[in-house]
C-alpha cells in the first residue's frame, strides 16, 4: 500500500526562479530564504519519496476565469511548466502517476469532492518552484508527481474547513493506493501577502507564526476564520494559505514538527517552510 511520509509546505514567488536562475542563493536577500532549504534535503534524503502530491493554486496559467475548478486532479503522464510572462526560464516537464491519479480521482468523488480531471495541464511556479526548491541539483524533478489545485483566483474560493475535509480525504485516497509507493505532500502558497491593491505589501507575521504553530497539533484552528477574516488578516493572496491547510490534513495522525523556517520579504510576501511528519513513522 502507499505510505504518506510526510507533508513539506511552502510559499512559492516567481522571484525564486530568477534567483535560482541566476545563481543568487548566496546573495544577502535571498541567503535566509533558501537558507531554510538544506534540512530538507536531508529529510528527503532519508524518508525517500516516489511520488510527489502537489497541492497548489494556479495563477491563470491553466485555468483562466471563464472556467474556474473549486479542485482540479491531474491525470495525466506529463505535466509542462510554461512561462507566465516574466521571462523566467522554464523547468523540464514533470512525470505523472496516471493510475494513480484516477486511484484518488475516484476515492474522492466517492467522498463526495466533485472534481475537475486534467489530462492535460500546465503548471505554473506554484508547482514547479517548489520542487526546484526541494530538489535543486536534479536536471529533472526525480518523483512522479500528481498535481491537485484549489482555486483561489475566482470567488467564491473553498473555506479552510472544506480544504481540511478535501485534506483528510485526499490522504485516505492515498493510503489506499495498492502499490508500495511512498508518497510526500508539498502544499504550496501564503504566507501573508497582498500584491495590489490598498494594502500592497501589507504581512501579518504574528498571524503567520500562529498558523504555522497551529498546524502541528491543531489544524481545526484556522477553522475559525471565514475566507474573509483570513484576507483580512494575511492579504489578498495570503488566502493561498488553504493549499498548507488541506496538506497537513492528509497525514495520518499525530504528526510532529521536523523543520520550519520563516522570512520577511520576499518580493512583497512573507515566505514560510514547514516540514511534518506522521508521529507513527515506519
Ligand atoms: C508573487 C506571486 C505569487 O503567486 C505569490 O504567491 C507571491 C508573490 C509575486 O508576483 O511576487
Ligand atoms: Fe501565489
Amino acid at each position: 500500500m502507499a505510505k504518506i511520509v510526510g507533508a513539506i509546505t511552502t510559499s512559492h514567488v516567481p522571484a525564486i526562479g530568477r534567483a535560482i536562475a541566476g545563481n543568487l542563493q548566496d546573495d544577502p536577500y535571498w541567503k535566509p530564504f533558501f537558507e531554510g532549504f538544506p534540512p530538507v534535503h536531508e529529510w528527503l534524503e532519508k524518508v525517500r519519496p516516489d511520488v510527489a502530491v502537489v497541492v497548489y493554486n494556479d495563477h491563470g496559467l491553466n485555468f483562466f476565469l471563464d472556467k474556474m475548478p473549486t479542485f482540479a486532479v491531474g491525470a495525466a503522464p506529463e505535466y509542462h511548466n510554461a512561462d507566465e510572462g516574466w521571462g523566467i526560464p522554464t523547468l523540464p516537464p514533470y512525470r505523472g502517476a496516471p493510475a494513480f491519479s484516477w486511484h484518488i480521482i475516484n476515492e474522492l468523488v466517492e467522498r463526495e469532492f466533485d472534481l475537475t480531471t486534467c489530462q492535460e495541464m500546465l503548471v505554473d511556479h506554484a508547482f514547479s518552484l517548489p520542487l526546484k526548491l526541494l530538489w535543486p541539483n536534479e536536471a529533472r524533478c526525480p518523483v512522479a508527481t500528481i498535481p491537485v489545485c484549489i482555486n483561489t483566483v475566482q470567488y467564491p474560493l473553498p473555506s479552510a474547513t472544506r480544504c481540511l475535509k478535501l485534506g483528510r480525504a485526499l490522504g485516505e485516497a492515498i493510503a489506499s493506493w495498492e502499490e508500495d509507493l511512498r508518497v510526500v505532500i508539498i502544499g504550496t502558497g501564503g504566507l501573508s501577502h497582498q500584491l495590489d491593491g490598498e494594502r500592497a505589501g501589507f504581512i501579518n507575521k504574528d498571524f503567520d507564526l500562529a498558523f504555522m504553530e497551529s498546524l502541528i497539533d491543531n489544524p481545526e484552528w484556522v477553522t475559525q476564520y471565514s475566507n474573509a477574516e483570513i484576507v483580512e488578516k494575511t492579504g489578498t493572496q495570503g488566502i493561498e494559505l488553504l493549499m498548507w491547510v488541506a496538506s497537513r490534513a492528509a497525514l495520518p495522525g499525530k504528526v510532529r514538527k521536523v523543520h520550519a523556517n520563516y522570512h520577511i520579504p520576499i518580493s512583497n510576501t512573507a515566505t514560510g517552510l514547514l516540514v511534518m511528519e506522521p508521529v507513527e513513522q515506519v
